[in-house]
């Protein structure tokens, strides 16, 4: 390995995971597009599934390229291992699966990504596993007991841009025993190392900012050797939503820019927010790097930014589309972290499933449009934004 722990975060991001290819001196990562490999003698095969010697015979289980995108997750995450998985779902339901036993409960700071709730409401409440929502960290404190196993959480929550205090969760989970997992998908290791603040499980989306040019799907989670292992010989070998070299290849070279990248989503979103606080025709804007954010105090404790995603809220659906439809700069389209800047309407797209009470209580209102600000320059998004403003504010006054 071409890199210590000792090195920054930076340089990890180009060099963790990374060496020259031990068969040929490539430099740049090669993509083993293998599904097996030969292990030369009956002796060795029979070694290597006993687990006495380490190696790769069966790329559902591991792979090099894969296992070169987990090191370099480990590594940026400051945890000892990672598993890579064919997306963040697949990362998901593979903790669900290798992590809860019948009358083992789970609770999470809600909201968390759909697919998630989704996931703990419809299949592991399936299995006799409790399923508990917490409002916030003190209901967390107030709810978790002996039976609870794991607590979830997401910081900053989606679409409405919330911060979770990690440490004050870690220190509830602690108290009853129960195990913790961020899903630090917003926020990257570049801006959040959530086991810094004794969370011990630590999952992504790398479909979103790890890879960060929207070109491919995959999942990964971070966490001790002990974890981990359990998690790789049964969410893994059993459950078989393993990544596949060619994606993890692009999640290797997307990483390899994530600090800088971040910086500059971070830039854009915090100048972005900066420029529409107090527009006449917004009805609330959220992010959290704005003195007035209610988790502006903890965000700036636990970041070192405060992302790219910023939300408005335009009071209605019909002002909500109107300026959508005349964004130029931002595409229509879910997701997020990409380095080109996107759009959604939450309401009608990613939460479209959610009933009236739980798009309330998650803060997704009819006017509510969220941003994922790309490394565009700032000036630029700023100009689109504000002149779709423009046309909302036309629309309205022809109306009235
Ligand atoms: C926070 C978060 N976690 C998990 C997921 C699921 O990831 P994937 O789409 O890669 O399965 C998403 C997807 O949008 C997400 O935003």
């Amino acid at each position: 390995m071409s890199h210590n722990s000792d090195h920054a975060f930076r340089t990890r991001a180009v060099h963790a995971g990374h060496g020259l290819d031990p068969a040929t001196g490539a430099h740049a990562t090669p993509i083993y597009a293998t599904s097996t490999f030969g292990y030369g003698s009956a002796e060795r095969g029979a070694r290597l599934f006993a687990g006495e010697e380490a190696g790769f015979f069966y790329s559902r289980l591991s792979n090099p390229t894969v296992r070169a995108f987990e090191e370099k997750v480990a590594s940026l995450e400051g945890l000892p291992d990672a598993v890579a998985f064919a997306s963040g779902m697949g990362a998901v339901s593979a903790l669900c699966l290798t992590l809860l036993r019948p009358g083992d409960e789970v609770i999470f700071v809600a909201p968390l990504y759909g697919g998630t709730t989704g996931f703990l409401h419809e299949v592991a409440a399936r299995f006799g596993v409790t399923v508990r929502e917490a409002a916030d960290e003190a209901a967390v404190e107030a709810l978790s007991g002996p039976a609870t196993r794991l607590i979830w959480v997401e910081t900053p929550t989606n679409p409405a841009l919330d911060i979770v205090d990690l440490a004050r969760v870690a220190r509830a989970a602690q108290a009853c025993g129960a195990l913790t997992v961020a899903d630090n998908t917003f926020s990257t290791p570049a801006l959040t190392r959530p086991a810094e603040h004794g969370i011990d499980l630590v999952m992504h989306s790398a479909t979103k900012y790890l890879g960060g040019h929207g070109d491919a799907i995959g999942g990964v989670v971070a966490g001790s050797q002990d974890l981990l292992a359990e998690l790789r010989g049964i969410g893994l070998r059993h459950v078989g939503a393993a990544l596949g070299p060619f994606e993890a290849y692009l999640f290797l070279r997307g990483m390899k820019t994530l600090p800088l990248r971040m910086q500059a989503h971070c830039e854009g979103a915090q100048t972005l927010a900066e420029a529409l606080a107090g527009h006449p025709a917004l009805h609330a804007l959220h992010y959290p790097g704005l003195p007035g954010h209610p988790g502006h105090a903890v965000a700036a404790r636990q970041m070192s930014g405060f992302g790219g995603l910023v939300s408005l809220d335009l009071g209605s659906q019909g002002a909500a589309f109107t300026f959508l439809n005349h964004l130029r700069l931002f595409t229509q389209a879910v997701s997020l972290g990409d380095v080109e800047s996107l759009s959604c309407h939450p309401g009608s797209t990613t939460h479209h499933l959610l009933g009236e009470k739980a798009l309330r209580r998650q803060g997704v209102t009819p006017g509510l449009v969220r941003l994922s600000v790309g490394i565009e320059e700032p000036r630029d998004l700023v100009r689109d934004v504000l002149d779709a403003l423009q046309h909302v504010q036309r629309a309205q006054f022809q109306t009235t």
